[in-house]
């Protein structure tokens, strides 16, 4: 029950009609019994300031921010963690003392549920990655913090490929290469981890797969941060070798209870969250 007591919390974004994570997070705290309510904050770039100064006194614990503010928020910050700064983005607020403080949980999101679903440890192994967008800054940036032996980067536009590289090179060591279609070949065959991060295969695009399915080996974990459909055409293809595989529901739950877990202090219910984005979803 809404009431006097009730804390709030919110999505920055626009748009955010689409958006799972109002559902997902209001589900939660309805089903654990704690006083809070989730609402959308669509708004313009112009209002971000305004918006933070007039939330700072009222009764908020913090807030999501989505596409396409998750870079600009920083520079509205008191404090940034040092993950979401490497990132270079920040996906979630905490309101402490009237002090605005950033994270970024969407690439811990990642690497908690290929632990959880795949068993897959970063450590030592070596990663190919799809992609250089901001899913897949944060993706990469957070397996470089977990200390893998190698992680290899392509993209439709190679620069991009090459910038993020650099990029993850100078804060972390020497562990990213940027890789061009000519050399996937060879470099796929030695990877254990493919990650799609590029939008390539999603809704209504079913049809499509991000790289040839005859590049996929055996032995490989393939994983696609897409979750609509629940299995891309990427997924469909490493299923057929019997590899380990799996989709983006993962994170967007994983990021999301990483968030709760920052606002309340509490463990997250995972598996309610899951299951209020199977409903969304199905
Ligand atoms: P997000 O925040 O979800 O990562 P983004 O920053 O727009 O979104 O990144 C989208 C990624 O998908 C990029 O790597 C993009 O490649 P470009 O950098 O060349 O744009 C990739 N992508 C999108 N459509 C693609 C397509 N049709 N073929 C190949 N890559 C594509």
């Amino acid at each position: 029950m809404i009431n006097n007591d009730t804390r709030f919390l919110g999505l920055m974004g626009n748009p955010l009609e689409h958006s799972f994570s109002c559902f997902m997070h209001n589900r939660a705290y309805e089903l654990e019994k704690m006083n809070y309510i989730y609402i959308n904050m669509e708004t313009e770039k112009k209002n971000i300031g305004d918006i933070l100064n007039g939330i700072k006194h009222l009764k908020f614990d913090g807030f999501n921010v989505t596409i396409p503010y998750k870079i600009d928020i920083m520079d509205h910050l008191d404090e940034i963690d040092p993950l979401a700064e490497k990132i270079g983005s920040v996906n979630t607020v905490k309101i402490e003392d009237g002090r605005f403080i950033g994270y970024n949980t969407d690439g811990e999101g990642f690497v908690i549920s290929l632990a959880e679903e795949c068993n897959f440890d970063c450590r030592g192994k070596k990663v190919l990655i799809l992609g250089s967008g901001g899913a897949s800054r944060a993706v990469a940036m957070t397996i470089a913090d977990r200390n893998p032996e190698k992680i290899f980067i392509t993209n439709r536009t190679l620069q991009k490929a090459v910038d993020l590289s650099d990029e993850i090179n100078y804060k972390f060591s020497e562990i990213c290469f940027p890789v061009d279609g000519v050399n996937l070949d060879a470099v796929i065959d030695d990877c254990d981890l493919l990650i799609n991060t590029t939008s390539v295969g999603m809704y209504p695009n079913v049809d499509e797969c991000p790289l040839e399915p005859e590049l996929l080996h055996e032995g490989l974990t393939v994983c696609d941060i897409i979750y609509n459909p629940e299995k891309t055409m990427l997924i469909q293809e490493a299923e057929k070798l019997g590899c380990k595989t799996m989709n983006g529901i993962g994170m967007l739950v994983n990021q999301g209870a990483k968030a709760f877990e920052i606002w309340t202090g509490k463990k997250a219910p995972l598996e309610h969250m899951r299951e209020s984005l199977k409903i969304l979803i199905d």
